[in-house]
């Protein structure tokens, strides 16, 4: 008599996206914030900031995003962002940096990472460098805190970063006039 011994699975996955630059997974917070009030239109401004929080700023893909997963007119979610002064809309600069600021990339020295950009650039989170080369933003958890601390350079999410990895980086961007 035999008997088949099915092999241990091995294809569990592991970890999900820990790790993973490429992982962004401020969208699905978003989401996460957008369900927990029920899609509602008037959680508008809570969802605002929000999206704030996790990109740094509004660009306007964001607020159409929001537009049409709250049921709100375009038109109205634009207004209520250039409306408020603490919602910002896409830097002014050439560039982005935004710098995650929440817990556990604070503790992993994101706080140096921001002063050593201040610094570089002559100028403080929220500003855009005077020849518009380069737009410093900080923002909260950006959800990739098993990489912390976490800088998104132009859109791409970038772990485990130095103040000295981020300033060389940046320099780039103000040196080359790419
Ligand atoms: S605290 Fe920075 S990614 Fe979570």
């Amino acid at each position: 008599m035999s008997s088949t011994v099915a092999a241990p699975s091995k294809t569990a996955p592991a970890g999900g996206a820990k790790g993973q630059p490429s992982g962004d997974n401020r969208y699905k917070m978003l989401e996460a914030t957008m369900k927990r009030h029920q899609y509602a239109a008037d959680s508008l401004i809570e969802v605002l900031h929000t999206a704030q929080e996790l990109f740094g700023f509004l660009e306007v893909d964001l607020l159409l995003h929001v537009a049409h997963s709250l049921r709100v007119p375009p038109s109205r979610v634009y207004g209520v962002a250039t409306f408020y002064h603490f919602f910002s809309l896409k830097p002014k600069g050439d560039h982005t940096v935004v710098i995650c600021m929440g817990t556990a990339c604070y503790v992993k020295g994101a706080s140096q990472v921001v002063a050593a950009i201040e610094a570089l650039g002559g100028i403080k989170a929220g500003e855009t460098t005077p020849d518009g080369r380069v737009s410093l933003m900080t923002a909260r958890c950006i959800g990739a805190c098993g990489i912390a601390p976490a800088v998104v350079l132009d859109g791409n999410i970038t772990g485990k970063q130095t103040a000295g990895a981020v300033v060389d980086h940046v320099k780039g961007w103000l040196g080359n006039g790419s």
